[in-house]
């Protein structure tokens, strides 16, 4: 795990919260795994740590003061080739200053003129922590595709015992390790707004695309997104319809992946128990007609189309407005069935307006030739293969494995791994085709 920090630029922000003391375990660690660790501090976490305690620990000048560039670290130059800026502990105010965008101190003002991924390790007391002004700080943060690693509940300094306790070093230091390794390790969430914050499975293997390097967190700005998840309920009356096992979970990972990259996300979905990934809006429909109408009325607008629910091909001619009741005298009923739209390969065969189209293939045989043919025969730019006959990826599974294919043949294979790393490879793989069209 260390090696992912050997010869890493580390900028370690302290700022004025008690647990700045324990920055200074957070900084032996970086540097004993092999990173090259500077430190800024605000001037409040000048009075809680002293400078020298750091510049001992890691050998260079601690940047404090934004007037004593001239003569010693400029605030760009410090920002200069830093693979990672970790600000812990970040209190209340620092966070309201990232957020607004302030370059008041030495810290902020290298914040913002950094590139590199961003981790912010809040501590402050429950009421502040829970204030909604620090939320809604918070929540613009994670927007901006900022780690915010949540607090811990515990006794905090103030003598309440809440959350607002920052993790401890040792934490921060695995979380620094698997953001840097695994690309997205974590999308953030937000508790307060309901959601919990997810950390993903590391990928089974080196990812096929970037190895390394994290992704770049602008790869979707600019781009609206449509995409359908979900099963589809066909009414057959009232109270009975038809459906699928499309839990949505693909779907919404490739929701969740898209927004976190910057992209303008709306989700199209059918009935899942799933919450809304953050940043997502959120479209809910039952029928495929439904399905078809909302894909419609945000089409014009959209770069990518994105076709992953699990729509039913077909739906019942004449739903009956009240229960059908067991006929005694019957041993059958027959419903007639009639062709749903398609939804993806209307999107496909649009004249003006077209977004980038792509598909999902559920396939339990002929898998490739079965995949190729949906591409053509629904005129889409790509095609996303997955096999349902096995019960460990495809519908309701937490992973999958997945071949994609574009008229040329087959550009990728991932290897069967959660679907949030799937729905990594996947985003990065459409934003990067569609921006260099
Ligand atoms: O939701 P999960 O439980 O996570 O499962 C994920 C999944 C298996 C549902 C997903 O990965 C997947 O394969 N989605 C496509 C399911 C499907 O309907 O495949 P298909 O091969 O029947 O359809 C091909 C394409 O046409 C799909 O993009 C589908 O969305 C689209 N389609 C199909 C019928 C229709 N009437 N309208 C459509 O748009």
């Amino acid at each position: 795990m260390d090696t992912q920090l050997k010869n890493r630029k580390i900028i370690l922000g302290v700022t004025g919260g008690i647990a700045a003391y324990k920055s200074c375990t957070l900084c032996r660690l970086l540097i004993k795994a092999g990173a090259d660790v500077y430190v800024c501090m605000t001037p409040a976490a000048t009075k809680l740590v002293g400078k020298d305690t750091f510049e001992a620990l890691t050998g260079h000048k601690v940047a404090i003061d934004i007037f004593d560039e001239a003569k010693d670290i400029s605030h760009v130059g410090l920002a200069k080739d830093a693979d990672l800026f970790l600000v812990a502990p970040a209190t209340a105010n620092t966070i309201a200053k990232i957020a607004g965008g302030f370059a008041d101190n030495m810290l902020t003002a290298t914040l913002l003129a950094s590139t590199c991924p961003v981790v912010v390790a809040p501590a402050m007391n429950t009421n502040m922590y829970n204030n909604i002004a620090t939320q809604t700080n918070l929540s613009t943060l994670v927007n901006r595709g900022i780690y915010v690693l949540t607090p811990n509940e515990g006794e905090l300094a103030c003598g309440i015992v809440g959350t607002g306790r920052m993790k401890e070093p040792e934490e921060i230091f695995s979380d620094v390790c698997s953001i840097l390794s695994n690309r997205i390790a974590y999308i953030n969430h937000h508790p307060q707004l309901g959601l919990e914050q997810e950390k993903l499975p590391a990928p089974q293997k080196p990812l096929e695309l970037t190895q390394t390097r994290l992704l770049p967190k602008s790869l979707g700005v600019g781009l609206k997104v449509i995409i359908t998840a979900g099963p589809t309920e066909e009414q057959i009356d009232p109270v009975r319809y038809i459906s699928n096992n499309s839990s949505g979970k693909m779907g919404y990972a490739l929701a969740q992946v898209a927004a976190y990259l910057g992209a303008d996300v709306t989700l199209i979905s059918g009935p899942t128990n799933l919450q809304t990934p953050f940043g997502v809006k959120r479209i809910d429909v039952k029928s495929a007609v439904q399905m078809l109408h909302a894909v419609e009325s945000y089409v014009t607008q959209a770069d990518i189309m994105i076709g992953c629910a699990a729509v039913a091909d077909y739906r019942v001619e004449n739903p009956s407005p009240i229960k059908i009741k067991k006929k005694d005298d019957e041993d059958s009923i027959t419903l007639k069935l009639i062709k749903n739209p398609d939804i993806v390969a209307t999107v496909g065969h649009r004249q003006s307006h077209r977004p980038f189209t792509v598909g999902f293939a559920a396939e339990t045989n002929n898998f490739e030739q079965n995949a190729k043919d949906k591409l053509v025969k629904k005129n889409l730019d790509l095609i996303i293969l997955n096999d349902v006959s096995n019960k460990s990826i495809g519908f309701n599974s937490d992973e999958n494995e997945v071949k994609i294919f574009d008229r040329d043949g087959q550009l990728a294979h991932f290897d069967k791994q959660s679907k949030q790393v799937i729905a990594q490879l996947i985003m990065e793989l459409i934003f990067k085709t569609v921006r260099n069209k």
